[in-house]
């Protein structure tokens, strides 16, 4: 299902908060886009691509802290913030997140 945010881009519903375990990031499909979403332990929300720009690893099962995302099969690094990576490669799309009613909603476009 999905809701339209803005003539660029759109709000999509992609599962429950409750189905990313605290500390990890599962992987869902927002509006036809594979997307990764992360659940930080202080609550917070992230969203990115779901394959590594650099061979495709599986960016759901990599390891994060409230700075950055690092792949699983690599190890390079991408910031929250701006997608950007500290290890010198092609950086990854974060994609705005939020809860809303316990709903999972990712922005992309
Ligand atoms: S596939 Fe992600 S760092 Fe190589």
């Amino acid at each position: 299902m999905s809701l339209t945010a803005t003539s660029t881009t759109a709000a999509h519903v992609v599962g429950r908060v409750e189905d990313v375990p605290l500390g990890e990031g599962r992987a869902f499909v927002a509006g036809g886009t594979p997307v990764a979403v992360f659940r930080l332990r202080d609550g917070s929300l992230h969203a990115t691509q779901a394959a590594c720009p650099h061979a495709g690893g599986p960016l759901a099962d990599g390891q994060t802290d409230v700075n950055v995302l690092v792949c699983p099969l690599h190890l390079y690094t991408y910031r929250w913030t701006d997608g950007s990576s500290p290890s010198g490669v092609t950086g990854v799309r974060v994609y705005p997140v939020h809860e809303r009613d316990g709903a999972l909603v990712v922005e992309v476009c």
